[in-house]
C-alpha cells in the first residue's frame, strides 16, 4: 500500500504533465485502490473551454479502468507555478464519493511537501446519492 508521503510526491510530480495553456494551472492527482494499485491523472484543457478534464477525472477513469472501484486515499496538488491549496472542484469531490467509501480519505498540498487530510464526508456533506 502506497504511504501518504508516496500519493503526495506523485500526485506534485504528475502535475507537471499537465495541459493546461488557457488556465495555467497545474493540477496532479494520485489515488490507490483497495487493491494497492496506484493510479494518477493530470488536468487536460481544451481550446473549447468546457472539454477540459480534472485531474481527479483522470485519476478515477484509470482506477476504473482497470477495474477498481473504492478509492482509498486520493491526493491532489495544483496551483500555477507552484503548489497551492486546491481543494477538489465540486464535480470532482462528487466523483470521489461514487468511488468512496467511510474510511476514504483525500489529500490536499498545500505546498509541495504538506498537505491537509480531509474525509470525503468533510469535503461533501449531504451528499447525493441515487438509491
Ligand atoms: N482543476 C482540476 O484539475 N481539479 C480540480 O479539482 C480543480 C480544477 C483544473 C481544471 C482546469 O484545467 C484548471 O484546474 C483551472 O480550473
Amino acid at each position: 500500500m502506497s504511504s501518504d508521503a508516496d500519493l503526495a510526491r506523485r500526485a506534485a510530480a504528475i502535475r507537471h504533465r499537465a495541459w493546461c495553456p488557457y488556465s495555467g494551472f497545474r493540477v496532479g492527482a494520485a489515488l490507490v485502490d483497495d487493491q494497492g494499485r496506484v493510479f494518477e491523472g493530470c488536468n487536460v484543457e481544451n481550446a473549447s473551454y468546457p472539454e477540459g478534464s480534472c485531474a481527479e477525472t483522470g485519476a478515477i477513469a484509470a482506477m476504473v479502468a482497470a477495474g477498481g472501484r473504492t478509492i482509498r486515499t486520493i491526493a491532489v496538488a495544483g496551483g500555477h507555478d507552484t503548489v497551492t491549496t486546491c481543494t477538489p472542484c465540486g464535480g470532482c469531490r462528487q466523483r470521489i464519493s461514487e468511488f468512496a467509501d467511510e474510511d476514504t480519505r483525500v489529500l490536499v498540498l498545500d505546498d509541495e511537501k504538506s498537505w491537509t487530510t480531509y474525509s470525503v464526508a468533510e469535503l461533501l456533506p449531504a451528499s447525493f446519492h441515487l438509491d
